[in-house]
């Protein structure tokens, strides 16, 4: 893989976007020591300190129809989840769709961005913010509570290089049998390490906030809840918990 290293950035995303656009190939990486306007989702603020964490985006060009592109979010996070685990032995959660939390706080966040053409996804940047070894300084105390670090769990400095390759190898051996076998396995894969289903909770979409326990993730990469007055619900875009 081609690999753009930055020391500062405003954000990898806009020049992973640019490459793209300039016919860079899959797998094609930015990634930058800091970011100095992060992007989360939301149009939220992603805290980037220097040296501190990976801060990445990726090109892809899946064959994925548009609007199963949230499959690709959910095959990023399995790939997080697994790399995580092999290089930290945490024993990680993923929080639909696609947060990586450790005890109920988020350690790593992913934002998938894409440009579409006559219905067809053009290319696919996924980008992919993980807090390796900030230390409880490098948190305002309103974040505390909810973000934490590879650190600050483990109790111990992670090697970043490390984490960046295991990452690249299982996304690249899950993009290969998504390939091959379709979403099925990787739903499977996402379905073992997810904390979300199961437990009454907030959702808050872009239009409305209401509590339902999620029962099930579809092949879309949607998921299914089901609310209190016994209606379900297929939900594809929004937040779970309190925001
Ligand atoms: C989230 O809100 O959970 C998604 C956070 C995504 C952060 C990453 S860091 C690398 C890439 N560049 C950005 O500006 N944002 C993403």
């Amino acid at each position: 893989h081609t690999i753009h290293y930055h020391k500062a950035v405003a954000s990898t995303q806009p020049l992973a976007k640019e490459l793209a656009e300039q016919g860079a190939a899959e797998g094609t990486v930015v990634l930058a020591e800091q970011q100095l306007q992060g992007k989360g989702r939301l149009g939220r603020i992603w805290h980037s300190p220097y040296g501190k964490g990976v801060w990445m985006s990726i090109v892809l060009r899946p064959a994925t129809p548009i609007q199963l592109a949230p499959q690709l979010t959910l095959l990023t996070a399995v790939a997080l989840a697994e790399a995580i685990r092999s290089i930290t032995e945490l024993n990680v959660g993923i929080k639909w769709p696609n947060d990586i939390l450790h005890k109920g706080k988020k350690l790593c966040g992913i934002l998938l961005e894409s440009a579409a053409e006559e219905q067809r996804l053009k290319y696919v940047i996924a980008g992919i913010g993980i807090d390796v070894n900030l230390g409880e300084n490098d948190y305002e105390n309103e974040l505390r509570n909810k973000a934490t670090s590879l650190r600050i769990e483990k109790g111990a400095p992670v090697d970043r290089e490390q984490l960046i390759e295991a990452f690249m190898m299982k996304w690249e051996r899950l993009s290969d049998l998504y390939d091959q076998q379709g979403f099925e396995p990787i739903a499977q894969l996402w379905e073992s390490y997810t904390i979300s289903l199961g437990q009454r909770t907030l959702i808050t979409t872009a239009q409305e906030q209401f509590y339902a326990v999620p029962l099930k993730l579809t092949e879309r990469g949607s998921i299914v809840v089901k609310l209190d007055d016994g209606e379900e619900r297929e939900i594809f875009s929004a937040e779970m918990g309190e925001v």
